[in-house]
Formats: C-alpha cells, sequence, structure tokens
C-alpha cells in the first residue's frame, strides 16, 4: 500500500513538507509506503474549460505536471495534500493544478472515487479552515472519503516555526495513523 503526498507549496523543503513529513512518519511506522510530489515554483496553468478532457479524462495540457500528479494519485492507494495558507485559501498554482486534475478526471469515468484523501493545510497565523474546505471539495466532488483526524488538518508556524505547535503535531500524526487504518481496510 502507498499513500501520495502532495507539496503544494512552491517552496519544496518549506513548512508545508515539513508538516506533511509528520503524517509521512505515522504512515512509515504503520507499514504503508509513501511516495512524494512536488509542486514546486513552475508557472502552472489554469483549466480553461475546453471540455477536452470529457474523451479521455485527462487534461490535454501535458507541459506542465498535470498529467504527472494525476497519474501519481491514481497509482497510490490514498492521497494527502499539503498547502501553504495564502489569503486564506490554498496557493494559486496548487487550486490551478488540482482544478485540471479533479475535473478531468471525474468527467469521464469517476477515475478517483473510493480513494481515500486528506489536506492538510499551513499556515502562519490564520485561514486554514477556509484552505482546508477548499481541498475538501476536491475530494468530495470526485467521491472520494476524506480522512479526518482529531481537529482539523492544520498546523500553524507561528514566529517559532510549526515545531512549536505540538497540538497541531498531534493532529498529523493522528491523521497519518488514519489513512494508514482505512487505506489498509480498503485492500482486504
Ligand atoms: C501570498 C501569501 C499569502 C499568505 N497568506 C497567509 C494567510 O492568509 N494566513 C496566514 O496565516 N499565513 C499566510 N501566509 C504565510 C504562509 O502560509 C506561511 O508562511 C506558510 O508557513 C508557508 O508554507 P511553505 O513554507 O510550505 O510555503 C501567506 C504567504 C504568502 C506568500
Amino acid at each position: 500500500m502507498k499513500v501520495l503526498l502532495v507539496n503544494g507549496s512552491p517552496r519544496p523543503k518549506g513548512d508545508t513538507f515539513r508538516a506533511l513529513s509528520v503524517v509521512e512518519q505515522s504512515l512509515l511506522e504503520r507499514g504503508v509506503e509513501t511516495e512524494w510530489f512536488q509542486i514546486g515554483p513552475d508557472p502552472v496553468r489554469p483549466c480553461i474549460d475546453c471540455r477536452r478532457c470529457q474523451s479521455d479524462s485527462r487534461c490535454v495540457f501535458r507541459d506542465d505536471k498535470c498529467y504527472e500528479l494525476t497519474e501519481a494519485i491514481l497509482r497510490c492507494d490514498g492521497v494527502v495534500v499539503g498547502t501553504p495558507t495564502y489569503f486564506a485559501g490554498p496557493n494559486g498554482s496548487l487550486c490551478a493544478l488540482l482544478d485540471r486534475v479533479f475535473y478531468s478526471a471525474s468527467d469521464n469515468g469517476r477515475l478517483m472515487d473510493g480513494k481515500p484523501a486528506a489536506g492538510v493545510a499551513v499556515c502562519w497565523r490564520s485561514g486554514t479552515t477556509a484552505a482546508l474546505d477548499r481541498l475538501n471539495k476536491y475530494f468530495t466532488f470526485s467521491g472520494m472519503p476524506v480522512v479526518g483526524s482529531v481537529y482539523w488538518n492544520n498546523v500553524l508556524r507561528g514566529e517559532e516555526g510549526f515545531e512549536s505547535d505540538s497540538f497541531g503535531i498531534e493532529t498529523l500524526k493522528e491523521l497519518g495513523c488514519r489513512m494508514a487504518e482505512l487505506v489498509k481496510k480498503l485492500a482486504r
């Protein structure tokens, strides 16, 4: 079993990466493999509603990471999407990418149906619940069970780094635990 960890931040080793690494540790401790997907700093095209995905469930544009992300989600048993909070939402390049991945995958064949998913949001001070709400929209649109924890899946980095948010870290550990349990149950 394998869970995909998507770092939606343009900063490959920033706070979102470190938050997802906490989830990863929990997954690995429970015998679930992980795969990383880094969006990185390069430009991402927006969806242009051309509807070409209606024929093959894939975005027509292949010159950025959209196709690669769709294939990575499909080969994994679960997915955790991490985002920094930008103006109380996920960052723009992540939204542009997820609009295309989930719209195309759901248009003809509902490719993501039944695959467990969770969002994780990191912020300086506030706005994570709105960011998580947007991430959850992609999952519920696509028939994916959303994995929870003991609180909303967020971490506040404040001035001292998110390591000082001990409750946030516990929430992410618990998310990894619950994601591991669910992918194992579904594999039986
Ligand atoms: C354009 C922009 C908008 C941001 N908006 C918010 C915000 O609404 N709330 C907040 O608490 N932090 C905000 N931040 C701070 C980031 O969420 C924070 O630095 C986060 O830890 C960055 O994660 P990363 O290192 O994975 O990119 C913003 C940062 C940027 C660059």
